[in-house]
């Protein structure tokens, strides 16, 4: 069965940035590194496993303050896609959240996710940037 682990080792950091890598910057040749920024050691990593161990949907959780959290960088490998795996990262993220104290989750929303994160109750509240002039994000914004 699936599990929602927290990668600690060097190996499972591996596997946790592989997949974002393939699912987040790969398909825009982007270069390897992209798929990491500076927030890395102060977040909670989610890496959900199948009995395998293989690595098939990841999410990370920052907190911006004493009460938001920033959900970012949530990617489900393409063959394992609209099973319900991204919504159960989601909600184990947002689990962790409310563990911290948080009240509100906010991030942004890649175009194609946007009906993804409405069904799980986020806001839309209005067109953000555009990533490499390529992928519309949206800002969007749920209370705990
Ligand atoms: C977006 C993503 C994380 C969603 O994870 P997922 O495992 O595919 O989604 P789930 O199967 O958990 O979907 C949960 C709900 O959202 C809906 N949903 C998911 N993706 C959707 C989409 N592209 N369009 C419409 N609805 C969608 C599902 O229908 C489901 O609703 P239901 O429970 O009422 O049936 C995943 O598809 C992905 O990695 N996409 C590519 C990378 C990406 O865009 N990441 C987000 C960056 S902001």
């Amino acid at each position: 069965m699936y599990q929602i682990i927290s990668p600690s080792t060097p190996e499972e950091f591996d596997r946790y940035f592989s997949l974002r890598y393939d699912v987040l910057r790969a398909p825009w040749q982007q270069p390897r590194g992209s798929e990491k920024d500076s927030e890395e050691d102060h977040s909670t990593h989610a890496m959900l496993t199948d009995e395998t161990g293989q690595c098939i949907a990841v999410g990370r959780l920052q907190q911006n303050s004493a009460e938001e959290g920033q959900i970012r960088f949530m990617a489900v490998h393409p063959n394992w896609q609209g099973k319900g795996l991204g919504k159960l990262v989601l909600r184990h993220l947002e689990t962790e959240a409310r563990k911290l104290g948080l009240q509100r989750i906010v991030l942004q929303a890649r175009e194609n996710a946007l009906n993804f994160y409405l069904s799980e109750g986020y806001a839309n509240t209005g067109a953000s940037f555009k990533l490499w002039d390529i992928i519309q994000h949206y800002k969007m914004e749920k209370v705990l």
